[in-house]
């Protein structure tokens, strides 16, 4: 399969998280060895917000604020790039042209942010579109989606599927909903409605979970 794995900044870099970055190391080489062709997506985590609001104290403008935070992103995915060695393409892609070259070469393809103004969760799904990837997985935070905010809501419960226009009813309707907004970003949902990428949201916290999405078994919220 195609496949794009994101892995939340939430996940492993808030704090760096070293034997979860490792784990996750392993994770894609398993990935790999099962024939899997994949792009790995993470993010900047505390620190890529640390430097935003740095270079907003600066008085930087948005667009420069962004591209501090792409920078730490592909800090974080030169670590794989150098524990993954040759399985790997050397540098870190900053095109969806380059990881297009990256994957030809039957390489593990490794990157952070690609351009100011969007998330990684866009740019997983922009990649995807560009690849035709067969599924994403989005390794975040917390268990999948719910039917309302977990962390107000006691009796909040977790979706084992969700449509995408369902996905879109609930940004529209619980606005104020800030947990619900942040599992999936809008732009990116915008992207998946069109091109229709199957996508798996899990609890990055264990990287088995990725494993058991692909293996499309039960595990977190499944939005098609
Ligand atoms: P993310 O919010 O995607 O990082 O990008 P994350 O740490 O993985 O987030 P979780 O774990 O999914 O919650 C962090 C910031 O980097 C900039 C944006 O400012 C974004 O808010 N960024 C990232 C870009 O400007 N362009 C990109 O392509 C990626």
């Amino acid at each position: 399969m195609k496949l794009v794995v994101k892995i939340g900044g939430s996940v492993i870099a808030s704090p760096i998280n070293p034997e979860l970055i490792q784990r996750y190391v392993e994770l894609l080489k398993t990935l790999k060895n099962d024939g899997h062709e994949i792009v790995a997506v993470v993010g900047g985590g505390s620190l890529a917000r640390e430097f935003i609001a740095i270079a907003k104290k600066l008085g930087l403008k948005e667009s420069a604020q962004d591209e501090i935070a792409i920078s730490v992103s592909r800090l974080f995915a030169q670590l794989f790039l150098k524990k993954l060695g040759k399985l790997s393409c050397q540098d870190v892609p900053a095109s969806l042209e380059q990881i297009v070259q990256c994957l030809k070469s039957e390489k593990i393809v490794v990157l952070g942010g690609l351009k100011p103004g969007i998330t990684t969760d866009t740019v997983a799904t922009m990649i995807a579109e560009k690849i035709g990837a067969d599924l994403i997985v989005k390794a975040t935070d917390q268990e999948g989606i719910y039917n309302k905010d977990p962390r107000m809501h006691k009796d909040a419960i977790k979706l084992d599927h969700i449509s995408l226009e369902d996905l879109t009813q609930i940004f529209k309707l619980d606005k104020h909903k800030a947990g619900i907004h942040q599992i999936l970003d809008p732009e990116a949902v915008k992207i998946l409605r069109q091109t229709r990428t199957k996508i798996v949201i899990v609890n990055g916290f264990n990287p088995k979970n990725v494993l058991l999405a692909v293996k499309g078994e039960k595990v977190g919220t499944l939005i098609t």
